[in-house]
């Protein structure tokens, strides 16, 4: 047989981190073992029924494209969500997508040419190398650490890693994986940079209402700066506990940027339709279910680090947002120790999946000893996740694994 052609751009991708150990987790749910999931930011709160009834009475005789910027309703629905933080935003400025990931996506084609970088404190999400190599481009990453809370370094840090071909700094705020919250000195000083060397910022901001500090939601699209440079990825998928209904936007003022995504539009010629009108109610009704979400998240984390703390082998700082951490783990190799917890391990028939978390590093001596949890399953068994986590450690480390 002939082998046919797969294209290096294809073959340079690398496939999900995230996903990576499914085929090990099948394999242990096939022996018959429970497996928690905390390895993906897939919660398990019900989605809202009203925006579920909302795409169930969809009542078209025809299932239509609709519009590739999305439907209108939808985008003033936006516009009228960001009034609450006293952002100004027309519906024209908004792009719907199909999920923040596509958010991303478009953005990183529309504002860089291949070979160009964009810079991103590390640890980052890391499904952001796959687009960065779908797009060509390169991450260049700020270095942060769990010792600084993750916060970001000093600006001539960062301004030593400007090159002539940096075209955007992206942050992520609240963040995944590490949960921080920037302050709003380090937005300014994000804002001088851009304006230094005439950068966009480009503003992750899909975890905006998850806060467990007491800060207020904040938007880069508050920032004093020229609004072209200001560009806000978004997406409904945690904030309506609605992944699946692949829904995200771009937000911005700059024209050209939006005529530009709108012909990357034409990859999917419009964002999915029925769920649309999930999401237009999923706006209108939001303070009937985020603030009760957000204090779940909440429980949630303080269960999970009730069992965290008191190991003082694991070296984890509690994320102040988001729904997501990062443990420093007494191990040398969390990607064997996470492939082991599902393939040798089990407590009472149970057994945790993680991620580890060197993939959300772009220098390569980082994150080996390291994992990111996701506390996305209720409190009390976010707690025996964790328990049966630390067990799984103590075995790993009896059975002579370093
Ligand atoms: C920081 C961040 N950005 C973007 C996304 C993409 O979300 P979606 O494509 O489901 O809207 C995620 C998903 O986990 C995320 O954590």
């Amino acid at each position: 047989m002939q082998n046919l052609y797969v294209s290096n751009r294809g073959k340079e991708v690398e496939p999900s981190p995230i996903r990576k150990l499914v085929p090990f987790a099948d394999e242990a749910k096939r022996k018959g073992i429970k497996v928690y999931h905390i390895n993906i930011g897939q919660p398990d709160i019900p989605t809202p029924p009203f925006i579920l009834d909302a795409m169930r009475n969809f009542s078209n005789p025809v299932l239509p494209y609709g519009p590739s910027q999305g439907i209108l309703e939808l985008r003033e629905a936006i516009a009228n969500y960001f009034g609450r933080y006293e952002i100004d935003i027309h519906p024209d400025e908004i792009f719907i997508t199909s999920g923040g990931s596509e958010a991303i996506f478009f953005t990183f084609l529309t504002i860089m040419d291949e070979g160009d970088e964009v810079l991103i404190p590390e640890p980052y999400y890391t499904n952001y190398n796959g687009f960065a190599n779908m797009a060509g481009v390169n991450i260049s990453a700020i270095p942060t650490s769990a010792e600084d809370g993750f916060h970001l370094p000093e600006k001539e840090v960062i301004e030593k890693l400007i090159t002539k071909r940096t075209k955007a700094i992206l942050i992520c705020s609240p963040n995944n994986p590490t949960g921080v919250i920037y302050t709003k000195e380090e937005y300014e000083m994000v804002k001088e940079i851009a304006e230094k060397y005439n950068l966009y910022i480009v503003s992750d901001e899909v975890y905006r209402e998850f806060i467990f500090n007491g800060e207020s939601p904040y938007s880069v699209l508050k920032l004093d700066t020229n609004p072209e440079r200001l560009i806000v990825i978004d997406s409904i998928s945690k904030r309506f506990s609605a992944c699946g209904a692949r829904i995200g936007f771009i937000a911005t003022k700059n024209k050209n940027i939006l005529q530009n995504v709108l012909k990357y539009g034409q990859a999917r010629l419009c964002p999915p339709t029925v769920e649309q009108f999930g999401a237009i109610e999923g706006y209108r009704r939001l303070d009937e279910f985020l603030p009760s979400m957000i204090k779940e998240y909440k429980n949630r984390r303080d269960a999970a680090f009730s069992v965290i703390e008191k190991h003082e082998d694991i070296f984890a700082l509690k994320p102040q947002g988001a729904f997501y951490a990062v443990l420093k783990l007494p191990l040398k190799d969390a990607d064997h120790f996470a492939k082991w917890m599902l393939s040798d391990f089990s407590l009472d028939g149970k057994t945790v999946m993680v991620a580890p978390a060197k993939p959300f590093y772009k220098s390569p001596h980082k994150g080996k000893d390291e994992i990111r949890i996701a506390y996305v399953l209720e409190s009390h068994l976010m707690k025996e996740a964790i328990e049966i986590l630390i067990e799984g450690i103590k075995e790993y480390k009896n059975k002579g694994f370093s």
